[in-house]
């Protein structure tokens, strides 16, 4: 292990978060990286536990507004984790996540930051040719694409949808009968790319990190496993040993049915809806990227049945403590 002042200094944005969590602790527990962790609070559970893994803590919330703060945050770092928090949708014109995402790739380009990691994912926009709207999607893709223009060295993974989605936004409910139903999403047999964030994103970002030019420029999705919401159901029925079944919450009267409380929103209702008829309709990921990458250089990467045993989850809503 080289010495601490010689290890390059990584800030990790949304430190907190699953996402970060996971590359600050991954970058760290590798020896080969010193940490700086961005967040709100330095002192919730995460943060303190990335404080005694060894990361320098940074107070600076993940919000439009703060470019002077995340430049003065990340000076002196050879590179940055940037991705944006789960944001609400505006209407056009408005692009909250683009706005945020330039403003951190221009802090880290006025800090004199070499590498940037980008938590990105497509432009649906254009995939669709603008028949879908999904703007988490293609802000983020928006942000990528200036990220690009940038005098500084890039790369960009695209994280698959959630397993923790399960745990907390769509959680099943469970019946009379004590059986769960899972209202989900997507329709029951259309297979689709999942990850664990928390364990996943660590090991791609080091990667990265590691060898920095053979990434450069590079876009790669990062999956635990592809299957379909039918076999997610049934994995669930044996791994919990519990009765389950899946029920649709594919279209917007069964997304209302099931999960109402989104129906406060109707540009959240629009961006669930266009984001899963663009996933199943057009592919979540565009035919050109690989998604062998993310589980050949992690074969540790958890499949939907390990995530279940690990987190030890059995149809209860769970909370990520940031
Ligand atoms: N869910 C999916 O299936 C999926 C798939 C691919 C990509 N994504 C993307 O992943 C991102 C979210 O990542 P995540 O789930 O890892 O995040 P997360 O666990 O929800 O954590 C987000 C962090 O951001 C901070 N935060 C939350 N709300 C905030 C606000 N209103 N203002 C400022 N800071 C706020 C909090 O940190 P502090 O309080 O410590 O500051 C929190 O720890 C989103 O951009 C989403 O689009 C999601």
């Amino acid at each position: 292990m080289s010495s601490s002042s010689q290890r390059p200094l990584i800030t990790v944005v949304g430190a907190s978060s699953k996402q970060g969590r996971s590359v600050a602790t991954a970058l760290l527990a590798s020896g080969r990286y010193r940490v700086r962790a961005l967040s709100r609070r330095a002192d919730s559970a995460p943060m303190r536990h990335l404080a005694e893994q060894g990361a320098e803590i940074v107070t600076v919330a993940l919000e439009l507004g703060r470019q002077a703060e995340f430049t003065a945050a990340m000076r002196g770092s050879h590179g940055a984790f940037l991705m944006t928090p789960p944001t609400t949708p505006m209407p056009p014109p408005g692009q909250p996540e683009l706005a945020l995402g330039r403003e951190l790739a221009d802090a880290a380009c006025a800090a004199g930051v070499q590498h940037v990691v980008w938590s990105g994912l497509e432009n649906v926009e254009e995939r669709t040719g603008g028949c879908k709207w999904a703007p988490h999607f293609t802000e983020k893709a928006r942000v990528e694409a200036h990220i690009r223009t940038l005098s500084l060295r890039s790369t960009f993974i695209y994280l698959a949808f959630f397993y923790s989605n399960f745990l907390e936004y769509y959680v099943p409910r469970r019946g009379a009968d004590g059986s769960l139903t899972f209202a989900i999403y997507l329709p029951p047999d259309v297979p689709m790319p999942f990850v664990d964030p928390l364990t996943a994103a660590g090991p791609a970002v080091l990667e990265i990190f590691d060898h920095p030019e053979q990434y450069a420029g590079k876009a790669l999705p990062v999956i635990g496993e592809i299957l379909t919401a039918r076999q997610m159901v049934d994995t669930f029925a044996r791994v919990a040993g519990q009765k389950a079944q899946y029920a649709s919450a594919y279209s917007r009267d069964a997304l209302l049915r099931h999960f109402p409380a989104f129906g406060t929103s109707e540009y959240v209702v629009r961006e669930l809806v266009g984001m899963v008829e663009y996933a199943v309709e057009y592919g979540y990921y565009a035919p050109q990227r690989d998604l062998e990458w993310s589980r050949k250089i992690d074969p540790g990467a958890l499949t939907w049945a390990q995530f279940l045993k690990r987190s030890e989850w059995y149809g209860q809503p769970m909370s990520y403590g940031a």
